[in-house]
């Protein structure tokens, strides 16, 4: 009797346990993050003479350490937009014009922006974010347009739930006035060992050459900010429930298997019953 019932309930949980995923360690869900673009960036622009650039920046340290020769004002436009009126935004269309003189021309770029990104359905979570844009071309450039889209990268999963404030901190430090603080490759290197960033994937980029005289070099670049699927550890009860069903499955099929057995036994009789009838004592 309990070797029969061990041979029901047991096996079904070895075999649940073996099988791949009876223990789910990640799932993924999908939100759309909640994005706004911080209207903080730098800009650099290179000139083909080496070592001879533009640059500016909304961080005044990072200005005053340049030259009266290479800080260049430009004409910033930024405009986010809510598509489909969900309340959060879906896209950035951010340009920004460069004067030049006549005798000045731009072979290369980069152009760092600034994010706050948000989570709110598993994680709530909130996190400073960049978006780095950057193209060089062999001929001096006119205007520059790229659309892409700003997609979350995950080393690891997220939490279940909580308030994850992990990465809710400055990218760049801008009451610091070193000049380090602002170099991109001291930007880049503490920002790439985060396990939760944001990239920008430059799909389409545009470069034209042919700037007129006067002509400023323009820069256009609309960022979508698309669901994600985002993936995560789930929590206990989660665990228990996958591993519950997953468990219960396997059993009804042994209980099924073990009923027909059963009644193959006693209506076929492949074992010999051998039926004692008690002997009854006749006075
Ligand atoms: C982006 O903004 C610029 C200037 O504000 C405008 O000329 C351009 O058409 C806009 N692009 C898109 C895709 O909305
Ligand atoms: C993240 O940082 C910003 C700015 O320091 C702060 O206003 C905000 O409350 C922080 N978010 C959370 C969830 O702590
Ligand atoms: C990033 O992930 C690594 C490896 O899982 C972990 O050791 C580290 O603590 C994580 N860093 C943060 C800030 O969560």
């Amino acid at each position: 009797m309990h070797l029969s019932l061990g041979l029901t309930f047991i096996p079904p949980l070895l075999i649940a346990y073996r099988s791949q995923g009876f223990w789910m360690t990640t799932n993924t869900y999908m939100e759309q993050p909640d994005v706004t673009f911080k209207k903080q960036l730098m800009l650099i622009l290179n000139k083909p003479q080496p070592g001879e650039f533009l640059a500016w920046s909304t961080y005044s340290n990072f200005n005053s350490l340049l030259d009266q020769n290479s800080i260049r004002i430009p004409i910033v436009s930024s405009v986010e937009s809510d598509v489909n009126g969900d309340g959060k935004f879906d896209q950035l269309n951010f340009t920004v014009s460069i004067p030049l003189e006549s005798t000045e021309s731009i072979t290369s770029f980069g152009l760092l922006l600034i994010f706050d990104y948000k989570l709110y359905r598993m994680s709530t979570l909130q996190m400073e974010t960049l978006a780095y844009i950057s193209h060089s071309s062999v001929s001096a450039g006119s205007s520059f347009v790229a659309y892409g889209d700003l997609r979350l990268y995950q080393k690891t999963p997220l939490r279940h739930r909580g308030v994850d404030t992990r990465f809710n901190t400055t990218i760049v430090d801008s009451a610091d006035s070193s000049a380090s603080t602002y170099d991109l490759s001291t930007i880049f290197s503490a920002y790439s060992q985060r396990n939760l960033t944001t990239q920008f994937l430059n799909k389409y980029p545009v470069w034209k050459s042919g700037r007129g005289a006067q002509q400023p070099f323009t820069i256009e670049v609309i960022i979508s900010y698309p669901t994600e699927t985002i993936t995560y550890q789930p929590g206990f009860w989660e665990l228990i429930k996958w591993g519950w069903v997953q468990y219960v499955t396997i059993l009804l099929l042994f209980l099924w298997v073990f009923r027909k057995i059963n009644i193959a036994v006693f209506s076929e009789q492949l074992f010999n019953t051998v039926i004692v009838h008690p002997k009854i004592k006749r006075h």
